[in-house]
């Protein structure tokens, strides 16, 4: 239920608005629909769990842009131009070499999001179709610069992008320098499907707003990336990492999570604006968190997010508060080997598809996004000069 607010304002005009513009329709779009109280999500009309089990982020990636599945001389293209474009341009890399290599991860890869437009953006005329090509460069490197990032922070030398691998296969491949396995990359490439698109969120909102202006894409990704950081969206990730940290062992779930919700605490990886019930991806999650338990033999980090949801459920299920793809993401990034701090990243990685897609659509009917807010401030003050405060 959208918490609407009523208010007054000095001129003596009623008012109505939806705190945080819960429920406001802001335009049209073809891209996503979720059903949150079924706990069901599409891409352009394909259930979440169908693309999961049968496609790719290469070709869920084309699909969220170009509105059709791919044929499959029209996926090898697409693969081809990815790969064409993985690698960073020598100067970006030298210029990441002199930043400060402990700063936050998110803030790292928006610096350098932004500093890629000083070299990629050749004209401030913005079509669709050279939107589109420069979408599918970030779309291309930006494992490669999460995965330089990760390595800058380790003390360690980046490494190039590996063309014999996929799309996922090939960043865990640039943050460790050891290919995966076959089941390793099939999960983070399932992760990165399902984290890809979900609609108005902030960040996608954020890049939609932004491009809205005819800006350069560079800009709008930008950022999309600055919100996406935050703990109550793509952020909540780390947070849930945080929080199993905290606990450390599987009997002290109950009184940790008790005492944050006597107190009030948000948990992370619960709850959502749309949601009220289970978030599907967290449900597909759930399950690799737990196969990656049991071939790892390190059961811990799947046993306290399983209790915490039991938990969760049982004392705030009937407000609606349910996991949400943050959840056992935090887990399952966990088990492939990565570093907390690349856990959002990672989202980016994945959702840049999603908001390119978004930016697309916005071009190709934009009108400018201009809302309101109802003025509560003084009306009738006067100026006092400086020197008579
Ligand atoms: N733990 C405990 N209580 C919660 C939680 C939570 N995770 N989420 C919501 N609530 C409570 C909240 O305290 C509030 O209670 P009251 O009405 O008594 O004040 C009520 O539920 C409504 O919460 P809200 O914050 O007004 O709802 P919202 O629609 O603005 O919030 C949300 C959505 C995602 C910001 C919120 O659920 C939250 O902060 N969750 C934790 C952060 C998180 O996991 N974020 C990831 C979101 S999904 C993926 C993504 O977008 O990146």
């Amino acid at each position: 239920m959208a918490k609407v607010r009523e208010v007054m304002d000095k001129f003596g005009n009623k008012h109505t608005y939806n705190e945080g513009m819960e429920g406001v329709l802001a335009t049209t779009s073809e891209i996503c629909h979720i059903n949150g109280k079924e706990g069901k999500l599409i891409y352009r009309g394909i259930p979440i769990e169908e693309l999961a089990e049968k496609s790719t982020f290469e070709e869920t990636s084309y699909f969220l842009l170009y509105g059709e599945l791919p044929t499959r001389k029209e996926l090898d293209d697409f693969d081809a131009r990815l790969k064409a474009n993985r690698a960073l341009p020598q100067e970006v890399l030298s210029i990441m070499k002199q930043m400060p290599s402990q700063s936050n991860t998110m803030q790292f890869l928006r610096t350098v999001v932004s500093l890629l437009g000083l070299y990629e953006t050749k004209s401030d005329e913005h079509t669709v179709i050279e939107t589109s090509h420069e979408a599918e460069k970030l779309i291309a490197v930006f494992p490669t610069i999460v995965a330089a990032i990760q390595r800058l922070r380790e003390g360690k030398e980046p490494i190039a992008p590996d063309n014999s691998l996929g799309h996922a296969a090939n960043l865990i491949y640039m943050v460790n320098g050891e290919k995966p396995d076959e089941f390793a990359a099939r999960v983070l490439d399932i992760c990165l499907i399902l984290h890809a698109e979900h609609g108005f969120n902030a960040s996608t909102f954020t890049s939609r707003v932004v491009i809205s202006t005819l800006t350069d894409v560079h800009s709008a990704i930008t950022a999309a990336i600055g919100s996406l950081r935050g703990p109550l969206h793509g952020g909540a990730n780390e947070g849930v990492m945080h929080l199993l940290n905290e606990i450390g062992s599987l009997d002290k779930v109950e009184e940790i999570i008790k005492i944050k919700l006597e107190t009030k605490a948000k948990i992370m990886g619960f709850g959502h604006r749309v949601y009220k019930v289970l978030d599907p991806r967290a449900r597909i999650l759930s399950q690799y968190s737990e196969r990656l338990a049991q071939i790892t033999g390190n059961e811990t980090y799947y046993a306290m997010s399983k209790k915490i949801e039991d938990i969760m459920k049982r004392e705030v299920g009937d407000r609606g508060i349910y996991p949400n793809v943050d959840f056992f993401s935090a887990s399952v990034y966990h088990y492939l080997g990565f570093k907390l701090e690349s856990y959002t990243p990672i989202f980016a990685v994945s959702r840049i598809s999603g908001w390119a897609a978004h930016v697309m659509e916005q071009l190709r009917e934009n009108r400018l996004f201009r809302p309101s807010s109802v003025y509560l401030g003084d009306i009738d003050r006067k100026y006092i000069s400086i020197s008579e405060r």
